[in-house]
């Protein structure tokens, strides 16, 4: 047997798949950057459209440039009514990231002409796939519910547009603007178990939708874009301030992780929580706090106490959970809701694999046997 002289990496921390200048993280000082802007002046001063631009073409857009990529958008926006037949037929009870997994996969049926050397093709699946997922998760959520979706309003922009066919009513115009920014700050986050998903499909050359498909699919684990489904969870199972304490603790003689805290990277409270919790007030002075917000308080107070020293903090899924409940999206639906986000940074990868491709086959370190003796079904 030959000797095995390369470390072993569970989960491949720290050792670098890719070379990218598409984000960056300080995990120790809890700094997140865009092509090199800092994600607080994105999140005040652009918009998602905009950030998912800079992104995607590596550059802030002109006014003529952002004008059309968002017109392009608009234009998009609608899905094939077939799409929309074969959406009906998805069980009311599955889960809106299997549903959206199915219907991002399927764009590749009607879109099927792959051009990856062509730029248009590029540019016309970048818009595609920005444009049609929040329909797609808005239809989904109207079909279970037995009702016609909402076709898309011309005159609203992206993230008002979403929450009115989510909601069908025409969103407040903070709730919109928070919803922006929301998805701005879920846009990227460098190479995360669904962008690592995403390049590895990408590498094969092939097609854009499944290459979104397969992060979509990735994201929905607990472990990543599911935990704040599963905070919400946990916050009305803890039910009371008086609970956390008590709750906190079975978990730690339990070994349970705790929903919406610690990070791979982040080893401080994560720069989007910060934001994430401040849009949060905002909400909440205009349109009623949440009692979970407390919980959520009492929370992050007692998990600091018990492991701060070990830099578990909340990280983005702690706050936005809280966000999405007040702007009417179901719990069900978070994990979907990041999905529309991300899909610009799993873009962004794709785009950056195309530029400089060579297939992920990393290597294994066999633990297996040899020379094992095939024993006949009478004998076993
Ligand atoms: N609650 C309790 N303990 C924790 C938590 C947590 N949330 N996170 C980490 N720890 C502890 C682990 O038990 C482990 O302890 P040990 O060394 O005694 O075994 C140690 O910290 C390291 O934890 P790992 O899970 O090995 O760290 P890793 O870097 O692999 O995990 C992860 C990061 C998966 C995010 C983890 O913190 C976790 O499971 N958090 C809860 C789920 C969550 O919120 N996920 C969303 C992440 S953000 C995103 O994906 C968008």
């Amino acid at each position: 047997m030959s000797a095995v002289c390369i470390e072993f990496k569970p989960g491949l921390e720290g050792i670098p798949a890719t070379q990218s200048s598409i984000s960056y993280v300080d995990g120790q000082q809890g700094i997140l950057e865009y092509r090199g802007t800092n994600i607080e002046e994105l999140a005040k001063k652009s918009s998602f459209l905009e950030t998912a631009y800079l992104l995607i073409w590596g550059n802030l857009p002109s006014k003529e440039e952002l004008d059309s990529f968002q017109e392009d958008i608009r234009y998009h926006r609608r899905i094939k009514y077939r799409i929309r037949d074969m959406m009906k037929c998805f069980p009311e009870t599955g889960h809106p990231m299997d549903a959206l997994q199915a219907s991002a996969a399927a764009l590749g049926l009607f879109y099927s002409r792959r051009a990856l050397d062509n730029p248009e093709y590029i540019r016309f699946a970048v818009v595609r796939l920005l444009a049609k997922i929040p329909t797609m998760v808005a239809a989904f959520q109207l079909m279970r519910k037995g009702n016609d979706p909402v076709q898309p309003r011309d005159d609203l922009d992206y993230a008002a547009n979403f929450l009115y066919m989510l909601n069908e009513k025409e969103p407040d115009p903070l709730a919109a603007k928070v919803f922006d920014v929301c998805l701005t700050l879920h846009a990227e986050h460098t190479i995360n178990a669904s962008t690592f998903s995403a390049m590895v499909t990408a590498s094969t050359l092939t097609d854009p939708y499944a290459v979104i498909a397969s992060a979509v699919g990735t994201l929905a684990g607990p472990l990543h874009g599911g935990a704040n489904e599963d905070v919400i969870t946990m916050l009305s199972e803890i039910g009371s301030v008086e609970n956390v304490r008590p709750y906190l603790e079975k978990c730690l003689e339990t070994k349970a992780k705790i929903m919406g805290f610690g990070h791979r990277v982040y080893k401080v409270k994560d720069p989007r929580a910060i934001i994430l919790q401040e849009i949060a007030v905002e909400l909440f002075e205009k349109f009623g706090y949440d009692k979970y917000y407390e919980i959520a308080l009492e929370m992050e107070k007692a998990v600091e106490e018990k492991l701060g020293h070990r830099g578990i903090y909340p990280n983005v899924d702690f706050y936005s959970g809280l966000v999405y409940r007040k702007l009417g999206i179901p719990s069900d639906l978070f994990t979907p809701v990041f999905a529309i986000a991300r899909v610009a940074g799993w873009l962004a990868h794709w785009k950056e694999q195309l530029a400089a491709n060579r297939i992920f086959r990393p290597t294994q370190i066999y633990t297996g046997e040899h020379n094992v003796y095939y024993t006949p079904i009478q004998e076993r």
